[in-house]
């Protein structure tokens, strides 16, 4: 340790400290560097006496702001409700028909609707509502139940084949596999099913001839025409579908069509009461209804 020097190349003080000739220069903290430690310390100490800012065990110190995320994620869900319940009372008190005279309901129930759609339908319906093998398209006119607004909204809170006491049952039996009818018989069935829903000549999947025509009728009347109608039309309140229009659920191959025969077919579709509110059933009921009427346009 010898006395400080001006070192003649900087033009600072050195320390006085010395190493085998090399001497350490005394280079203060730069003047902006304390500026900003000075802002910074005073800013923490304004911050923990307004805001909540130190651990006490189980709390913190509040501040006397008194502010607080939480009061503030609560307010915002608060107007958040308030913002829906508006609307939504209505989807309460107004029946679909009603609902479906207003367009600014519509808009909401269709921007509502799909999200709800996507969340809980679309696993099963598609994402587009077209369904697939074994789950109806809800886009067409062709309806098993029916497309009326009390009709939909009634599938969705009881269902089809579902846990709901109240259920819709679709039972479309296994007239093979319960022997309830022979093989041969189902085939001429199965043909006759298959031309039904073919008008045109030349779209025919099979020239029946007279005679297997009239078997495959009267088999039908006897065993299907109950459930399915006279010339095979469907009937709505069994959910039976319409077995000559072109919209088949299972297939309308004659191979699909003898398998349904053969094994029967029970659709299931769960209830909703007690998992989406009356009013969000609505929404959904307005929502797939707009589904087919987009198309019809
Ligand atoms: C687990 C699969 C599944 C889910 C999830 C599901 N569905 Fe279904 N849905 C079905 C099946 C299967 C049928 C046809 C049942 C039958 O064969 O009669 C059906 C039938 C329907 C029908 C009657 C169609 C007609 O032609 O009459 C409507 C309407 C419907 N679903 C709407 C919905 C809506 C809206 C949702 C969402 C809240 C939904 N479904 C969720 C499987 C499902
Ligand atoms: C007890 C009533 C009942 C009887 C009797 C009945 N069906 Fe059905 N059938 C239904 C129901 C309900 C469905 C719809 C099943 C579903 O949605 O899961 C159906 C579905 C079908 C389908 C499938 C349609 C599609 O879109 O894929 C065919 C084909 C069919 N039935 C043919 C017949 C024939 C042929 C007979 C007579 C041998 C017959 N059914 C007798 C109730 C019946």
């Amino acid at each position: 340790m010898s006395t400080p020097k001006r070192d003649s190349h900087s033009g600072r003080m050195d320390t006085g400290h010395e190493w085998n000739g090399i001497r350490e220069l005394n280079t203060p903290v730069p003047k902006i560097v304390w500026f900003f430690y000075i802002i910074t310390t005073l800013y923490a100490i304004v911050a923990w006496i307004l805001l909540p800012a130190w651990p006490t065990g189980d709390s913190y110190t509040p501040g006397i702001l008194g502010h607080d995320q939480r009061v503030v994620v609560e307010q915002d869900v608060k107007s958040a409700i308030e913002r829906r319940s508006d609307w939504e009372r209505q989807f309460q008190v107004l029946s679909v028909e009603e609902i479906e005279t207003n367009d600014s309901l519509i808009n909401q129930a269709t921007n509502h609707g799909k999200r709800l759609f996507e969340d809980n339908c679309a696993m099963c319906h598609g994402r587009t509502g077209e369904g697939a093998d074994g789950f109806p398209n809800l886009t067409d006119e062709s309806w098993l139940w029916g497309g009326e607004p009390e009709t939909i909204l009634e599938t969705l809170r009881v269902g089809i084949n579902a846990s709901h006491e109240e259920t819709r049952i679709s039972e479309m039996l296994a007239f093979g596999r319960d022997q309830i009818l022979e093989q041969s018989d189902i085939r001429l069935i199965a043909q006759y099913v298959a031309t039904l829903s073919i008008k045109d000549e030349t779209g025919r999947h099979l020239d029946l001839g007279v005679d297997q025509h009239q078997a495959g009728a009267q088999l039908f009347e006897e065993n299907c025409s109950t459930c399915h109608g006279e010339s095979g039309g469907g009937i709505a309140v069994l959910g039976a579908p319409n077995l000559t229009d072109t919209f088949w659920l299972y297939g309308g191959e004659l191979n699909q069509i003898t398998r349904t025969i053969n094994h029967g077919r029970q659709g299931v579709m769960p209830s909703w009461e007690g998992r989406l509110s009356e009013s969000d059933r609505k929404i959904l009921t307005v929502f797939v209804r707009s589904l087919s009427e987009k198309k019809e346009r």
